[in-house]
């Protein structure tokens, strides 16, 4: 069926380098300077390799090596490699939070893709943002694409025993704002924890967005959990380029792949793994741009029965070499698909449906993989809340939740942005007991802006003293996919844009109820009403430039958090242009 469709349309590079007239001239010539012999420009299929490459990405840092594999694999199947790079997005260095250019850097892999001479594409991704921005770009262009994920770096290691990116630093700093571990320490772990190339091997937004990409169909089998330096990752490289090729005569585009059904796969994958509540934002933009009906509602419905199988942090014990080691994501869909929740027949990028790809697959250890009836969590699916706190919708992970706290009733504690959080939490007159629930505003996608990963907010230095470990949070932000806690994300409408969470005070009543996906403020409409019309949005926290452009035009997290004007699949055609 796909030969037929690519018979139907010619290579779209054969408008650059098919013609022996001027502009075939210009556009063969320039390229011959690296070394291209004229038999390349024969009518092959051109693959771009689009790569987040950058030192200041570490996560991405090792793609120089691991885009020569995939080179390999492309001219052993007879298409011509070129490499190209894309703004690179890390997540630890980038401020003021990678998030407010994942959008921008779609941009840039949009018209990367559509403006080149280019018939298909392998998208290099790593750490957490540049895989839902390379998705986004080439779904807007819907010419066939893979994606070849990095890598986790191998397990953490600190005195004999597994640390996790992330994870364990949120930890080793409560421990040591409660007294209990020495800086000394600290530093110890600090280099200790990342031993390798690739990215955070906890089962944060990283692994989350890989094992998603795989759930979707956009990877070979078992792409997201070999670890960044094992050979076989090199192989999975190779076999990628040769694929990509495959796909170009198959005509195989995203727009085949990313139906509804490999969406639902995606949601009920993010469950049973433990994920990121970040790839509730990423799915939904990625939807938009492609154009498949998903809406947040869906997680909700979607997530109900599947049960948290990964025992990885931040939910579980193990860490993403474990994972490998144990199965894969393979092991995982095979699970989903024995207990009736995959849909099967969703199409992946190797031309066979999900369930050919993974009914065979293997689990080696039942401890990282757990069996369906001794899960880690019964109700692993991401959960929506909603209520006059979040008419539009509110976010929380059961899986990194204190089971006592997911039905709660609490005063609230505000912070009015998130340097209010920093110059009050610590404070030992801060009127806040372990009951009490943490409000942050103004972290959404306009109000800091970007939305940064700031909800899961350290708890006051007091309680942590007495012991405690998790209270009640709640906020516009998102959070570290490494992180952990009962807390309530992404609410919307944020606080900048006018949401109810605008008109929060110190000492209102909260109650959350998760079994009954409630959020609710305990004060009357008509003292809403009022507070309402003493509102005024907060000024922004930057001006001019991309910041200004990003403001004006994203959208709440309820969408996605995408720019409006980039929303659809605009498709990869492009006027000829002529020297
Ligand atoms: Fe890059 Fe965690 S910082 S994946």
């Amino acid at each position: 069926m796909t030969e037929t469709k690519r018979e139907a349309r010619p290579l779209r590079s054969t408008a650059w380098f098919g013609h022996n007239d001027r502009d075939g001239f210009i556009h063969r010539s320039w390229m011959r300077n690296q070394g291209l012999p004229s038999h390349v420009f024969d009518g092959r299929p051109v693959i771009g390799i689009c790569n987040t490459f950058s030192e200041l990405t570490p996560c991405n840092a090792h793609f120089r090596g691991l885009a020569d594999y995939v080179k390999r694999g492309i001219w052993e199947a007879g298409g011509l490699p070129l490499e190209f790079p894309v703004f690179s997005l890390g997540e630890t260095n980038l401020r003021p939070t990678a998030m407010l250019f994942r959008n921008l850097a779609s941009m840039d892999v949009e018209e990367s893709i559509r403006g080149n001479p280019i018939d298909g594409v392998v998208l290099l991704a790593g750490c957490d943002k540049t895989t839902p921005a390379l998705i986004m770009g080439a779904a807007s262009c819907d010419l066939p694409a893979i994606l070849l994920s990095g890598g986790p770096m191998l397990n953490g290691k600190l005195g004999g025993r597994d640390i996790g990116s992330g994870t364990s630093v949120w930890k080793f700093s409560e421990e040591v704002s409660a007294g209990k571990m020495t800086v000394e320490s600290f530093m110890e772990a600090e280099a200790c924890m990342s031993r390798s190339p690739g990215h955070c091997m906890t089962m944060g937004t990283a692994s989350t967005m890989a094992c998603v990409s795989e759930a979707l169909g956009l990877t070979l089998p078992g792409n997201a959990a070999i670890p960044a330096v094992d050979s076989r990752r090199n192989v999975l490289a190779h076999l990628t380029g040769r694929r990509i090729v495959e796909m170009v005569r198959e005509d195989l585009c995203p727009s085949d792949i990313l139906v509804r059904d490999a969406f639902q796969n995606a949601a009920r994958v993010v469950g049973a793994i433990g994920g990121s509540t970040n790839a509730v934002i990423h799915l939904l933009a990625i939807a938009g741009r492609i154009g498949t009906q998903h809406e947040l509602s869906d997680w909700d419905t979607w997530g109900r029965g599947v049960p948290t199988l990964v025992d990885l942090m931040p939910s579980g014990r193990f860490l993403m070499e474990d994972f490998f080691y144990a199965g894969g994501l393979p092991a995982v869909l095979r699970d989903l698909g024995e207990h009736g929740l995959l849909q099967k027949d969703a199409l992946t990028v190797n031309g066979q449906s999900i369930w050919e790809s993974c009914r065979e697959a293997p689990v080696h250890n039942r401890q990282v993989i757990r069996e369906w009836d001794n899960p880690l969590h019964p109700e692993g699916g991401l959960v929506v809340l909603r209520g006059n706190l979040a008419p539009r919708g509110a976010v929380l992970k059961p899986s990194a939740a204190t089971a006592e706290l997911l039905v709660h009733r609490g005063r609230a504690v505000v912070f009015e942005n998130i340097e209010d959080y920093k110059a009050r939490i610590a404070a030992p007159d801060l009127d806040v007991d372990e009951t009490s629930v943490l409000v942050l505003k103004n972290c959404g996608p306009k109000g800091y802006p970007g939305m940064p990963e700031v909800g899961n907010m350290g708890l006051p230095p007091k309680l942590l003293e007495k012991g405690v470990r998790d209270m009640v949070r709640l906020s516009d932000a998102r959070m570290s996919g490494t992180a952990y806690g009962t807390v309530a994300l992404h609410v919307a409408p944020e606080a900048a844009a006018g949401g109810p969470l605008a008109l929060v005070e110190q000492g209102d009543l909260i109650e959350l109820d998760v079994p009954s996906r409630k959020l609710h403020l305990d004060v009357s409409d008509e003292e809403l009403a009022r507070r309402a019309e003493q509102w005024s949005p907060p000024e922004p926290a930057m001006r001019g430039g991309y910041q200004s452009l990003y403001i004006e035009h994203v959208q709440q997290a309820d969408l996605g958090a995408d720019l409006d004007f980039l929303v659809g699949c605009r498709g990869a055609e492009v006027p000829r242009e002529s020297h």
